[in-house]
């Protein structure tokens, strides 16, 4: 048997989704640059969810849903406050309380297409409450119940915060969200696609693409990434510290890409939300040392910066505690993994690969007290 190490160039599955051709993203059919300008996180829900834009009472009709099904059951709030909240990462804590949301969905192992679509709809609407529940309960405030006649991303920020966000803010994050929705079969995804294959229940696929996205290497990096700046510090700083990393052969976190060999289409716009931001706020280091990293990292490696990088001063930018970074790419990466599992759901067949093996030969048994 031969095999392709991390499935790199295996196509697994077919997707209309979103696709990455050329190193251009298009989420279906729409170029990521069309809709970061001009859509809305809700729109682009609506057209992962259902393969075309949506018109304006459609758009208000999910908007409305959404809205409805934001609240969350006190008991995860409880479950929060009963654990040693300080010592945990978030996205532990947004892995299990997305878990536990399907104790109380009552219809969570109701496999019908139209039970799953109204299950998307409360995973998408509750995934901002849990973060920013999370967040406010570890810092010890309470909670902040969404406003319906908010934005998706403005409510998101409201929540966090308890007060409404300026424009600025809005915009800039409804652009995050929107540019951090789908990304084909990613690692998250791959794994929510591969959990759901066995016909296991929602919950289950997001909370197995939870736990793949925390990892550095994918959804992790981007507070990584942040670390590294804080411990730079300084744009003189960065020479060293970069000539350090990479003679010591290590990994400098938001570059490089299995799939993108010229680029990451998104990190532009990401670049230049955190050229703005880091103006407006004062604290322009932040744009300034990255790009001196992106320019060695990209002179000297020839690796691009992907999504993580420049989303890192971004939210730092908007006030985003660190750790809060991977949690938030889940609360847009939601809406991905919920189309690919309805996808998966729509023509399903279980996801089993092969492994080589290369362990020892045959072994003959022997008893333990003769080990
Ligand atoms: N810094 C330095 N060298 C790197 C980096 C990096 N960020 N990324 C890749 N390389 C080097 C590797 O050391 C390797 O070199 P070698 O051939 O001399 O051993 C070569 O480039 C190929 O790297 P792989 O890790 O084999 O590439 P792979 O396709 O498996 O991994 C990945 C892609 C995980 C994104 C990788 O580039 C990486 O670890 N980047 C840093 C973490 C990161 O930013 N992850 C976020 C990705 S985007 C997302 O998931 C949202």
């Amino acid at each position: 048997m031969s095999t392709t190490r991390g499935l790199e160039g295996v196509v697994a599955t077919t997707s209309s989704v979103s696709s990455i051709i050329d190193d251009v993203l298009t989420y279906q059919g729409y170029n990521i640059d069309d809709l970061a300008e001009n859509a809305s996180f809700e729109e682009v829900i609506y057209l992962l969810w259902n393969g075309r834009l949506p018109n304006k009472s459609e758009l208000e009709e999910l908007t409305a849903d959404l809205a409805e099904n934001m609240a969350v059951p006190d008991e995860i709030f409880d479950y929060m406050k009963a654990y040693s909240i300080e010592d945990i990462h978030p996205m532990a804590a947004v892995r299990t309380a997305i878990s536990q949301l399907g104790l109380y969905d009552s219809e969570a192992d109701e496999m019908s297409e139209e039970a799953n679509k109204r299950k998307a709809v409360r995973l998408q609407a509750k995934i901002p409450a849990i973060v920013t529940g999370f967040s406010r309960i570890r810092k010890g405030q309470k909670q902040v119940a969404p406003k319906k006649d908010l934005s998706f991303a403005a409510n998101f920020l409201y929540m966090l915060n308890g007060e409404e966000p300026d424009e600025i803010s809005e915009t800039a994050f409804n652009k995050a969200l929107v540019l951090h929705a789908d990304h084909e079969l990613n690692a998250s995804t791959f794994t929510a696609r591969v959990c759901v294959a066995t016909l296991s229940d929602i919950y289950s696929g997001v909370t197995a693409a939870i736990g793949a996205l925390k990892g550095p290497l994918h959804g992790g990096a981007n507070e990584r990434v942040m670390s590294m700046l804080s411990d730079i510090g300084e744009v003189d700083n960065v020479e060293p510290y970069i000539r350090r990393t990479l003679d010591n052969k290590e990994k400098i976190m938001g570059f490089g890409h299995r799939v993108y060999k010229q680029g990451d289409p998104r990190a532009k716009h990401l670049r230049e939300m955190s050229r703005r931001l880091t103006d407006i706020t004062g604290e322009t280091k932040w744009y300034d040392m990255s790009i001196k990293i992106e320019e060695m990292v990209t002179g000297e490696k020839k690796l691009p910066p992907n999504v993580d990088f420049y989303s890192a001063s971004v939210y730092h930018s908007l006030g985003l505690d660190h750790d809060l970074f991977t949690p938030i790419f889940a609360v847009s990466r939601m809406s991905g993994w919920l189309a690919h599992i309805l996808e998966q759901y729509n023509d399903n067949r279980l996801i089993r690969p092969r492994a080589d093996y290369v362990g020892p030969g045959k072994q003959d048994y022997i008893p333990l007290e003769n080990r």
